[in-house]
């Protein structure tokens, strides 16, 4: 059998043997359903929790090599793009496959600069949210409203109603984050001056106060710019799996990116670079680092922007941020927190804990500690991982919905409740103390 793309199994149950083909390294656990014990067994079925082993689709976009630490968009390095190319070209290479010539960069650019408008009833949907409202749940809230803008959005097999909200999504992400943060300060917003490039424009609805035009500093729209292009896409992570999820049911793409965007707003994934910077403050000075190093490894709480599911090795975006924000202190002035986030890396990399565990920096690291410099407010750090992360959904959304390979997401589970039960009526049922017991005490 040497030498075959095939896997031989053996039943121990029955001692029978399964020949289940392998393709591009991978078996299909569908192809376990083979594997019985009679007849009206409904055959095995694979259980990975948390799909650590588990691969749900086929995709053209990203390749990530988490062992040696190497990342590409549509097989390019990049180091090389966050060094050459700006977030629009990388957006349309990650969305459309090929990097543009300068006719087709002009056209996109444009197309997408003419969806920076959103429709003035988004503006009172925004009002309608409490006045210390997290802009992340703005966002989820929003962009899952602009279905209602968009009800075309739910052709999601026509290609043209896919460029167009591809467009229009890429478009409006920076309107709908700068305008959750004026609003938060309680300023007007700040229409979109397309006159000034994606990251400029973003700058400039963020921050312009009474002058006529804003000019952006050029280091810091082009720190920006990197930033976008590093969080462009990243596979298959808890957003874009939760997008692709609620894809597969044919919703529209704006109900899709806002469960996106719900999934990246959490701890352990988008909202990791606002923990960092909570995590820094409170470490508050270098002499506490080995205080809170015994903290983590007793268990006490995590290392924040430590680790990562795939990334056995630096995370490469990582080497590029920590370059980068030198570059943004010369502008901004150096912050105080840098030198806390050193420190905890220099310590975590010589200690076996982290070590044996192969636990590197990885994206949100040192991506807050910029954002902090550039006087973002911590609240709007995943805010800033969610817009550039939007030309990867849609793409990988694109990707999902023409796959003929893709269904509606369904996992099994393995069921290890009560069998079945007679009702009880309800005058009949146990003493309560007794019923206490029997209640599950998690929920
Ligand atoms: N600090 C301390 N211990 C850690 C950390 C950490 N940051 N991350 C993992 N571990 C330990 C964990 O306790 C476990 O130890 P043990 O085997 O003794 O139980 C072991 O390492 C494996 O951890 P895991 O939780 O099974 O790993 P995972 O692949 O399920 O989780 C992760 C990956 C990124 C959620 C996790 O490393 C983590 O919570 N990191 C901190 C949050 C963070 O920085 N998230 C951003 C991820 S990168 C941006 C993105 O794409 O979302």
């Amino acid at each position: 059998m040497a030498g075959q793309d095939t896997l031989t199994v053996i039943d121990n149950r029955t001692g029978k043997q399964y020949e289940l083909p392998i393709e591009c390294g991978a078996i299909r656990t569908a192809d376990l359903r083979q594997v019985k014990t009679s007849p009206d067994d409904a055959g095995l079925i694979g259980y990975d929790p948390a799909l650590t082993n588990t691969a749900t689709c086929k995709s053209r976009i990203t390749f990530i090599d988490g062992e040696r630490g190497i990342l590409r968009y549509r097989g390019y390095a990049i180091e090389e793009l966050a060094e050459k190319s700006n977030y629009l070209e990388t957006a349309y290479l990650i969305v459309k496959g090929e990097l543009p010539d300068e006719r087709h960069l002009a056209m996109w650019k444009h197309n997408v600069t003419l969806h920076t408008m959103v429709h003035e009833n988004i503006k009172k949907f925004m009002d309608g949210f409490r006045y210390d409202a997290h802009p992340m749940g703005i966002l989820v809230g929003t962009i899952g409203a602009l279905s209602t803008f968009y009800p075309d959005a739910n052709n999601v097999q026509d290609l043209e109603s896919r460029r167009l909200q591809t467009r229009r999504l890429i478009g409006k992400l920076p309107t709908l984050a700068a305008f959750a943060y004026r609003r938060t300060l309680g300023l007007p917003y700040v229409y979109p001056d397309n006159d000034l490039s994606y990251t400029e424009n973003f700058l400039s609805m963020l921050f312009r106060m009474t002058e006529l035009k804003y000019t952006p500093n050029p280091v810091l729209a082009r720190a920006l710019e990197v930033l976008f292009i590093l969080h462009a896409d990243h596979e298959q992570n808890c957003s874009t799996n939760a997008l692709r999820s609620v894809a597969s049911s044919q919703v529209d793409p704006y109900s899709a990116v806002a469960a996106a965007v719900a999934a990246l707003y959490g701890p352990l994934h988008g909202g990791a670079n606002e923990a960092v910077i909570r995590m820094l403050t409170q470490i508050g000075s270098l002499a506490r680092i080995p205080e809170f190093i015994k903290k983590v490894k007793a268990g006490d709480g995590r290392l924040m922007g430590f680790g990562h599911r795939v990334y056995k090795n630096y995370d490469p975006r990582a080497t590029i941020i920590k370059k980068l924000a030198y570059e943004v202190f010369d502008v901004t002035g150096k912050n105080p927190l840098i030198d806390i986030a050193l420190e905890l890396e220099r310590i975590a990399l010589q200690d076996d804990y982290f070590v044996s565990r192969r636990l590197y920096p990885n994206v949100d690291f040192y991506s807050g500690i910029i954002y902090q410099a550039m006087s973002f407010p911590v609240t709007m750090f995943p805010v800033l991982f969610a817009i550039p992360r939007t030309s990867g959904w849609m793409a990988q959304w694109a990707e999902s919905v023409r796959d003929p390979e893709q269904r509606i997401a369904r996992p099994r589970q393995i069921y290890i409740g009560e069998g079945a039960r007679k009702y009880v009526s309800i005058a009949q049922r146990p003493e309560p103390e007794m019923r206490e017991e029997a209640v599950s005490p998690e929920i």
